[in-house]
């Protein structure tokens, strides 16, 4: 049986500044397979990695992502709110992260935060960078919004494009293919035996968020999902060694 993965939600999450290049470099250290973080479009139409819509929660800054600059939002600090330690930490382009995802080899989850604010063409951009830096293979494409996972596909048809899901649904991955996606990322809690089988069976990878707990996560190993994403990668890590 092939083994389970693990991905690092906004990078090492537990450990630095969520998506900050800290938290990806802490990911690498860790010895995960793969990265998670969240994307949305500057004023500038840049691609940058960021989880909320505003600047306010993560930075000593406030407004909305997309009213300000890529020159704006790098001036402020995304680490000093976790600890002083990491003061003067960026928000980190794609770019940056691709680059350093590509270095290692390792696999990224973008998730395209397009749920709540329309982003022209950004399902075009992020392909453009995958292609760029080789990693079209080595990513999967995740949101809320399954119609921009559509828009995905049709942009770039080998991608993987993920489901996003909160709420338990009825026979997922029957509605994964209809969208036309290739893989499914509930949330924990609804991953029953039913969903795993299932997916097997239409060759749907089933990568559920956000597992922090060893009894979580020791419950979804059994199952033999594809994947975990987690902000703890080292503590998943102890937990597949036991297993
Ligand atoms: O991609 C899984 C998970 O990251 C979705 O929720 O809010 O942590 O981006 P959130
Ligand atoms: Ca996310």
């Amino acid at each position: 049986m092939k083994r389970t993965e693990v991905y690092a939600h906004r990078g090492f999450s537990a450990m630095a500044p969520e998506n900050t290049m800290a938290a990806f470099q802490r990911a690498v250290d860790a010895g995960a397979d793969g990265v998670e973080l969240d994307v949305h479009l500057t004023k500038d139409n840049k691609v940058v990695v960021i989880h909320d819509e505003t600047v306010k929660r993560t930075t000593d800054g406030t407004g909305k992502v997309r009213e300000l600059t890529l020159e704006e939002l790098r001036r402020l600090d995304a680490g000093s709110w976790f600890d002083p330690e990491f003061k003067g930490e960026k928000i980190p382009t794609l770019e940056e992260v691709l680059q350093l995802v590509a270095e290692h080899g390792m696999k990224i989850n973008i998730e395209l935060k397009n749920n709540r604010v329309i982003y022209p063409e950004l399902e075009q951009k992020v392909a453009n960078l995958l292609q760029q830096y080789g990693l079209v293979k080595q990513a999967v494409i995740s949101s809320f919004n399954h119609y921009s996972l559509k828009v995905m596909k049709q942009v770039q048809p080998e991608i993987d494009t993920a489901i996003l899901y909160m709420e338990g649904l009825v026979d997922p991955w029957v509605y994964a293919k209809h969208a036309g996606a290739t893989s499914l990322h509930p949330y924990w809690y609804t991953v029953v035996e039913e969903v795993v089988k299932g997916c097997q069976k239409e060759n749907l990878p089933v990568r559920p968020f956000t597992v922090n707990q060893p009894k979580g996560m020791r419950r979804l190993l059994q199952l033999g999902v594809d994947a975990i994403i987690t902000d703890k990668p080292d503590v998943l890590r102890e937990e597949m060694e036991k297993t």
